[in-house]
C-alpha cells in the first residue's frame, strides 16, 4: 500500500473524494495522515471522521516559509509518507521542498492547464470566453501550477454560467480524476519523461482523460 499525506486549507471534498475512492480493497493506497495549515479547515474534520491522523502546521507559527516547509517535511518523513497530494493547499511551498519531493509530490488545479494558472482559474475561464474549462492533476515543479500533466478533465462552459456554477460543474469531476490519477501512481504505471507523463496502456486512457460527451453540452 502506497503511503499518502493530503495537504489541504479549506472544505476538502478532494481529499473526501480520495478517502472515498481507497475505501475500496483494489486501490492500493492508503491515507496515512492530512494535514492542514489552517486549524479549523473543514477537510480535518472529514479526516477525522475517517479516522485519518490530523495534523495542524500553522504556517503563521513560523518566520519563513522555509522552516515552515521543513516542519512539513519532517512530519512527513515521520510518517513513511511515499505520496504528497495537495488539494486545496493554499500556500505556495519553497523550491527546496518541491525538489526534495520530485515526482511524489501531486496537485489538482481547477483548469485545463497550462491556461488559467493561479488563483480562480474558473473565473479566469469565465472571462476568457472559452467553450471548453476542465480540471487537471499534475505532478508539481517549483513554478507555479506547473509540472508533467497526469491527468485532465474537460467540462463545458454554458452562456449562463457563473464562477460558482462552473466550479461545481469542474469539481465534479475532480473528484474523479484525481483517484484515478493517484491509483495509476500506486500501481506503477506512471511513467514521467521530462516533461510529460507516460501511462501506457491504451485501456488506462480513461482514467487520464475525460470529457463531456454532446449531451452535456
Ligand atoms: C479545488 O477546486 C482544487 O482544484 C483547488 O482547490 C479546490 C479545493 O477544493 N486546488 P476542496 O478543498 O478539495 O473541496
Amino acid at each position: 500500500m502506497l503511503r499518502v499525506a493530503v495537504l489541504l486549507s479549506g472544505r476538502g471534498s478532494n481529499l473526501q473524494a480520495l478517502i472515498h475512492a481507497m475505501s475500496s480493497s483494489d486501490f492500493p493506497a492508503s491515507i496515512v495522515c492530512a494535514i492542514s495549515n489552517v486549524p479549523d479547515a473543514q477537510g480535518l474534520m472529514r479526516a477525522r471522521a475517517a479516522g485519518i491522523e490530523t495534523l495542524t502546521i500553522d504556517h503563521r507559527r513560523y518566520s519563513s516559509r522555509e522552516l515552515f516547509d521543513l516542519a512539513v517535511d519532517k512530519a512527513l518523513h515521520e510518517r513513511g509518507i511515499e505520496l504528497v497530494c495537495l488539494a486545496g493547499f493554499m500556500r505556495i511551498l519553497t523550491s527546496i521542498f518541491v525538489n526534495k519531493w520530485h515526482n511524489r509530490l501531486i496537485n489538482i488545479h481547477p483548469s485545463l492547464l497550462p491556461a488559467f494558472k493561479g488563483l480562480d482559474a474558473q473565473q479566469q475561464a469565465l472571462d476568457a470566453g472559452v467553450k471548453l474549462a476542465g480540471c487537471t492533476v499534475h505532478f508539481v515543479r517549483p513554478g507555479m501550477d506547473e509540472g508533467p500533466i497526469i491527468a485532465q478533465a474537460a467540462v463545458p462552459v454554458r452562456d449562463d454560467d457563473d464562477a460558482a456554477s462552473l466550479s461545481e460543474r469542474i469539481l465534479t469531476q475532480e473528484h474523479v480524476i484525481y483517484p484515478s490519477a493517484v491509483k495509476l501512481i500506486a500501481e506503477g504505471h506512471v511513467r514521467v519523461d521530462e516533461t510529460r507523463t507516460i501511462g501506457g496502456k491504451v485501456a488506462r486512457r480513461s482514467s487520464v482523460l475525460r470529457n463531456p460527451s454532446l449531451g452535456d453540452l
